[in-house]
């Protein structure tokens, strides 16, 4: 089998056999096929598309070119959650605490950023010394030990995936559904979760902008997931205006620790407390979902699931008194608000806008081994629906310097639209997907 005819079959609108896919993932993952081969094969991809077979396909190689964990003998049950992608999406790092708390154990491998949308290991590395890089006996030993993990991708789970999840984010491959559903669920399958909630994003701030192309999405992976003996639930979640105030890595772990302290933004705590409630249901944890609500709400107020967001910085090796004093997390040099330019209702908050100036900011990776910048960001302080006064601060820039914080001022601004009449608040979400 050679790399150059599978991209050509692809290429020409052919349907790709399992062995074809498998030959493919596993060169790529192993070295043997290049990342400029690669990259053509998924722009392949992402213009033919893909059958719901060859997606299968697609998401078992995957998961199985690295190891499959079972973590059976740790817990009888454990769950997980994945967001397909949004802006100022900091729930993993809400949730994951709230429902370890409540005695279900929770495993996750956290994804990076991706394009204009925030990944939640870039999130936890603005903790000074947070490991993201946990090894399969470490994973194991702490989800025994604390019932929680939240690290990053190691290299050997799903290692196909890590490759070409930073491959589409700089090759214009990423929002293609076959991609999206074999990236997401190769992690879910290799790292051994029971039960799956997926937080599936849809609008201007999402890979998904149609409800209709969201729920194509959350579809195929819940009928993928169900096939591969898990139990999924998916919600379709607004992604029209960034989710809470906070977009930037630093900025977003601050208002997750306000949020465990219950003071942080209402959109963002709603979405929490249902993406919680999901999963404690899906686990077995509540007879139903008013039950697991009112359990994740007192989880919340009762201050446990903060402990355990501190129980699990500390295992990973972060420093505690960075989330427990947040000035102590990185600092932008430049903080600068920027006043409303007018009066009335506001009436659009582009999240692909707010998002896209946080990468250009240094937020996020223009290009695959960028480093980023922890420190800087987007706090906007209006909600679509709200009044807004002129003069007040209608968001404020974190930024390095000051060529920065003008381009993004700019774009920010322009990602505002204010109009005299009043404005429907957005919904927080739209459906719930199960089989
Ligand atoms: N999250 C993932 O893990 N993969 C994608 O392709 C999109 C969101």
């Amino acid at each position: 089998m050679h790399a150059t005819d599978i991209i050509a079959k692809k290429r020409d609108g052919g349907e790709l056999s399992r062995e074809e896919i498998e030959f493919f993932v596993q060169g790529y993952a192993k070295g043997d096929i290049p990342d400029y081969q690669a990259a053509s094969w998924l722009m392949a991809v992402f213009l033919r598309g893909m059958s719901d077979r060859e997606t299968l396909d697609l998401t078992m190689a995957m998961a199985r070119s690295g190891d499959m964990l079972d973590l059976s003998d740790i817990a009888p049950v454990t769950v997980d959650k994945h967001s397909t992608g949004g802006v100022g999406d900091k729930v993993s790092l809400i949730v994951a605490p709230l429902v370890a708390a409540c005695g279900l154990p929770v495993a996750k491998m956290t994804g990076r950023g991706l394009g204009f949308t925030g990944g939640t290991a870039d999130k936890l590395e603005s903790i000074p010394g947070y490991r993201t890089d946990l090894n399969d006996a470490e994973f194991r030993a702490q989800l025994a030990k604390i019932g929680i993990v939240l690290t990053g991708q190691s290299a050997d789970l799903a290692p196909a995936d890590r490759r070409l999840y930073a491959l589409r984010d700089v090759t214009g491959t990423i929002n293609a559904i076959p991609l999206i559903v074999s990236s997401v669920m190769s992690k879910k399958i290799a790292a051994g979760a029971d039960a799956i909630v997926l937080d599936v994003k849809v609008g201007n701030g999402a890979f998904m902008k149609t409800l209709a192309d969201a729920e194509t999405l959350a579809e195929a992976m819940v009928r993928l997931g169900t096939h591969a003996g898990r139990r999924v639930v998916a919600l379709i979640a607004d992604m029209n205006q960034p989710l809470g105030w906070a977009v930037g890595n630093a900025l977003e772990v601050k208002e997750a620790i306000t949020t465990l302290h219950e003071s942080g933004p209402a959109d963002l705590r709603e979405h929490c407390l249902v993406i919680a409630a999901e999963m404690l249901a899906l686990g077995g944890k509540a007879a139903d979902k008013s039950e697991a609500l009112a359990l994740a709400m007192d989880m919340l107020s009762s201050g446990d699931a903060w402990q355990k967001f501190r129980e699990l910085v500390e295992a990973q090796g972060g420093d505690v008194r960075a989330i427990e004093e947040p000035e102590r997390l990185p600092q932008a040099r430049l903080i600068e608000p920027v006043p409303a330019p007018r009066s009335g209702y506001l009436a659009e908050l582009n999240a692909v806008e707010v998002g896209s100036a946080v990468v250009e900011l240094g937020g996020g990776r223009e290009q695959k081994d960028d480093l980023i910048d922890h420190s800087v960001g987007v706090v906007v302080h209006y909600k679509v629906g709200d009044l807004v006064q002129k003069g007040t601060p209608l968001f404020t820039v974190h930024a390095g310097d000051e060529a920065k914080l003008t381009a993004a001022r700019e774009r920010v601004l322009a990602a505002h639209t204010i109009g005299d009449d009043p404005v429907q608040r957005l919904p927080i979400f739209y459906k719930r997907v199960a089989e």
